[in-house]
């Protein structure tokens, strides 16, 4: 079956008691024993939960996994990966990994005993540097955050596998519509579910997809150990985007991708980080691994400082002002005062991250009138 039949039909079976062709939503907590001791498949929701498994069926059957677990958002997701680790292991990350995987590494995973080095894992000649026969972990995000950076993900498959290391891809940027990591030889899928498997700017949700089932089940006794479980509506929300999510960014890449060209060639525009461009460095590798689109994240530098940017991303009016991404609906921030203000300028700028930097999410509306909304910005601005 192809990608869209799946994302319909596995783990999507009518409900064989009522022949419903939407398998309905089990928001019960726990579930009547046969008798003392004898469990059915479920007795209690944190464990095991249909919608919940529903759900996580389908986000393996897509992402060609041996099974998924569902979570409360993105970030619990992560962190249940990051206990698979103990005191004296050593994590490689990626610089430009999403802002909360930095904070979680770097301000809590690090208190018990687990030290992480950050690199840009574009540069493989660096990521293989910071090896050390501790290292338990390499994590790394493909397209980056926000300078939509490519790291070549069976590279690095083929690098954490040679320490004995293993390889974990937030893949929330791309999705399994257009990048499947576990088939290029990582062990780990994560997503935020919140972003474009939701769709829709209307849950909080993560999911880790794993490549074999011992894997799955270590993890799945933590997740059950420490509780950050996906609930039975958010479940439901996310098996409905997976069933239109190939459509979605698909369509909302292409539109990105137009959008990413008519700026590249604006007087206003310093420079357009977006992967289907020639001239990104990472055109090559995303050509490789993602396929049916680049992603419909576009990053832009305006010819603007820190106050004309602000007032531009506050001049468009189909381009919502929110931090975020994924959804129906296009948003625009500015890394520097929004996503990435917690970083000291100095760091920030060192990061790439310049003052007149814009980060789009281009969402499902007409891709000519997004064009129009930037052009009436930059109107009311310069
Ligand atoms: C790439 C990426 N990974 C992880 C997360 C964290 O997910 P959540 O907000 O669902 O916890 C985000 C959230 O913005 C993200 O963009």
């Amino acid at each position: 079956m192809e990608f869209r039949t799946r994302a319909i039909h596995v783990g999507q079976e009518p409900d064989p008691q009522t022949g419903a062709v939407v398998p309905p939503v089990y928001l019960a907590s726990t579930f009547v024993q046969p008798a003392a001791g004898a469990s059915t498949a479920y007795d209690y929701s944190r464990s095991g939960n249909p919608t919940r498994h529903a759900f996580e069926t389908t986000l393996a059957a897509l992402e060609s996994g041996c099974g998924a677990l569902a979570f409360a958002t993105g970030m619990a997701a992560t962190h249940c990966a990051t206990m698979l680790l103990e005191s004296g292991d050593h994590v490689v990350a990626g610089a430009d990994v999403y802002g909360g995987t930095f904070r979680l590494l770097k301000k809590i995973v690090n208190r018990a005993g687990i030290e992480t080095t950050l690199v840009p894992t574009n540069d493989l000649e660096r990521v293989a540097a910071a090896f050390t026969p501790r290292t338990k972990l390499l994590w790394i995000e493909s397209p980056g955050n926000p300078l939509l950076s490519i790291t070549d993900i069976a590279a690095c498959a083929e690098l954490a596998h040679r320490y004995g290391a293993l390889l974990a891809v937030d893949n929330t940027f791309a999705t399994p519509a257009l990048t499947r990591p576990l088939e290029l030889g990582a062990d780990i899928v994560m997503h935020s579910a919140t972003k474009y498997i939701g769709g829709h700017s209307d849950l909080l949700g993560g999911a880790l997809v794993l490549k074999d089932a011992e894997l799955r089940e270590r993890l799945y006794f933590i997740q059950n150990a420490t509780g950050a479980v996906m609930g039975p509506l958010e479940a439901f929300l996310c098996s409905r985007g997976l069933k239109t999510l190939e459509l979605r960014v698909r369509e909302q890449s292409r539109s990105a991708a137009a959008i990413a060209a008519h700026l590249a060639a604006h007087p206003r525009v310093r420079r357009v980080w977006y992967p289907g461009l020639a001239q990104h460095p990472g055109h090559e590798i995303a050509g490789r691994q993602m396929q049916g689109g680049f992603g419909a994240i576009v990053s832009v530098e305006l010819d603007a400082d820190l106050a004309a940017t602000r007032r531009f991303v506050a001049a468009t009016k189909l381009f919502k002002l929110a931090v975020s991404l994924g959804s129906v609906e296009s948003l625009i921030e500015q890394p520097a005062s929004m996503s990435h203000a917690s970083y000291d300028p100095p760091e920030r700028r060192a990061q790439g991250i310049a003052d007149g930097l814009v980060r789009l999410s281009v969402g499902l509306e007409d891709p000519g009138d997004l064009v129009t909304d930037l052009e009436q910005a930059f109107r009311q601005v310069f």
